[in-house]
């Protein structure tokens, strides 16, 4: 007969965090949210650290190297998708490397031939108001003039004018030399009192853009997530038939960490996977395992395996259809729970420390507070990048409102056979574990981020930690009842709006 566990399958929402002690010198903007993403030896510093404990799914609707780049710039990872051939993968990861924070390559531009109508219908599309206007319309094609919304007054001059008419000439346009340095850049822009400085090769091609706007987001971002040479970090998922070709060229182009994608890591596969890697590349390799959802799977990745990182989630995605497909799962927080507790008894007993990533089904920002309060070092979330500006699908207007695609990598869309394995032999999917959908367009990837953050550190100084670390070890929760779950929410009154932070599309 099979074992039937004690106690119910749970979920984050079931819990609440009770305060404990503010001192008096405490603010939420100093408190530490840095995280060991790497196995930490005896006595010894995690030889890979995230400074955001958040990192981003490796699906092919959410991880790009767009995304990838604003993540790492809020202090957080991007899991570079592997549904995909190994030269694009890897050419992602090292866009992501390559890029030269504070230059950015120029996708709103014109010819000067266009009419201001078509300008603007162009600023709309993309939300940006610096147009480059270059000879062939391209952001690498020859520059002749810049128009900014500055340059004109929508509403008083004739539309059907040409963009040359009201452009700044390349004549009057301050430019620097590509080559010049990311400080020398803003010095121009700062002399000149400039918003926007495009940067020339020495036939006068378009390079790249340089915004002021930038140079202030990266002073107000000091979390950075930078390599030793101070280039961007940036994770890369791989699978477990393919990793002898994908790993080499993934560690070739600059990947920081790399994490078997799998809705069940708990197989001998992943074993293997993991053993091959370490026997080609070393123990420095930062490599995770997973998903696993019990203390067994732990054991078995981290002593028969030896993981850096253990991935816990099954069936708690937003997209994902698993349980309901094949009856297995398990609720997120009593899986990240039952990991959690064999991690830190394995620590008593060997004093090696293992991180844990809280994969999927987190739906608003509290739920990311419990999943860290109960032991994960860092989450991972798909839906919630999926809903940014960054995210590698296009805007899409349904109703007025604009919403962009998110479809799971057990889809048919994503043909991601190596995950799920279940390809029959005509290359169809038998049976699919998630579903393709729509979620609300939220924002850039800062401003969602900025919110979420600030609310995780407001919560750690309500339980008086300093950090993730001391907030682990001092957070004290409690189940809660249904109707507490109403008396929570604001039921009793009426609101016109409110904000829901990214709870925007639901749970599906
Ligand atoms: P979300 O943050 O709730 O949207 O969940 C994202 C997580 O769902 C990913 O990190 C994966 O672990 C998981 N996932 C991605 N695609 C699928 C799928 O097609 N079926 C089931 N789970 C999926």
């Amino acid at each position: 007969m099979a074992t039937i566990l004690d106690g119910v399958s749970r979920t984050f929402a079931e819990y609440l965090l009770i305060p404990r002690l503010t001192r008096k010198d405490q603010r939420a903007d100093l408190v530490d949210l840095s995280s060991p993403m790497a196995a930490v030896e005896p006595n010894q510093l995690p030889r890979f650290k995230i400074n955001t404990p958040i990192v981003s799914a490796a699906m092919q609707s959410v991880s790009g190297s767009d995304l990838a780049i604003s993540l790492a710039r809020q202090g957080g990872l991007a899991f570079i998708f592997c549904s995909q051939s190994i030269e694009s993968q890897a050419d992602m990861v090292h866009q992501v490397k390559a890029h030269k924070a504070g230059f950015v390559s120029s996708d709103t531009n014109t010819t000067p031939d266009k009419t201001l109508h078509q300008v603007i219908d162009l600023m709309k599309k993309t939300g940006h108001s610096t147009v480059p206007v270059t000879a062939d319309g391209t952001g690498t094609g020859k520059l002749i003039g810049l128009i900014t919304d500055q340059d004109f007054w929508e509403f008083e001059d004739d539309l059907s004018d040409t963009v040359a008419e009201y452009m700044t000439p390349i004549s009057d346009v301050i430019f620097g030399e590509d080559g010049l340095t990311l400080r020398e850049a803003n010095r121009l822009l700062h002399k000149h009192k400039k918003n926007c400085l495009p940067i020339l090769d020495n036939e006068g091609h378009l390079t790249s853009l340089v915004f002021k706007k930038d140079y202030e987001d990266h002073r107000r971002h000091p979390h950075e997530l930078l390599d030793d040479s101070k280039r961007l970090c940036v994770g890369a998922a791989i699978n477990t038939h393919d990793y002898r070709e994908r790993v080499p060229a993934l560690l070739a182009a600059g990947a920081d960490a790399l994490c078997f994608d799998s809705s069940d890591g708990f197989t001998e596969f992943q074993k293997e996977g993991i053993h091959w890697i370490r026997k080609a590349f070393g123990p420095e390799v930062v490599v995770g395992g997973g998903n696993v959802v019990s203390a067994e799977g732990f054991d078995y990745l981290v002593n028969e395996g030896g993981v850096d990182f253990i991935k816990v989630g099954m069936g708690g995605g937003s997209i994902c259809i698993t349980r309901e497909q094949k009856g297995v799962g398990r609720g997120q927080a009593s899986a990240l729970l039952d990991v959690v507790k064999r991690r830190d008894e394995y620590f008593k007993e060997t004093g090696r420390y293992i991180p844990i990533c809280s994969d999927g089904g987190l739906s608003n920002d509290t739920q990311i507070v419990v999943a860290l309060a109960m032991g994960a070092d860092f989450v991972m979330m798909g839906r919630y990048f999926a809903m940014t500006e960054e995210s590698p699908t296009p805007k899409t207007s349904i109703n007025g409102q604009m919403y962009k695609p998110y479809w799971g990598e057990g889809t048919n869309r994503a043909q991601n056979w190596q995950r799920y394995g279940d390809a029959a032999e005509d290359n169809e999917m038998v049976f699919e574990e998630g579903v393709d959908a729509y979620v609300p367009l939220v924002g850039t990837v800062g401003e969602v981020l900025r919110t979420t953050l600030y609310k995780l550190r407001s919560t750690m100084v309500n339980v008086g930690a300093d950090s993730l670390s001391e907030f682990k070890e001092q957070a004290v929760l409690t189940l809660v009842s249904e109707q507490s779950v109403v008396e929570a929410g604001t039921s009793t009154v009426f609101q016109f709006s409110a904000n829901r932070d990214f709870e925007g599309s639901g749970n599906s």
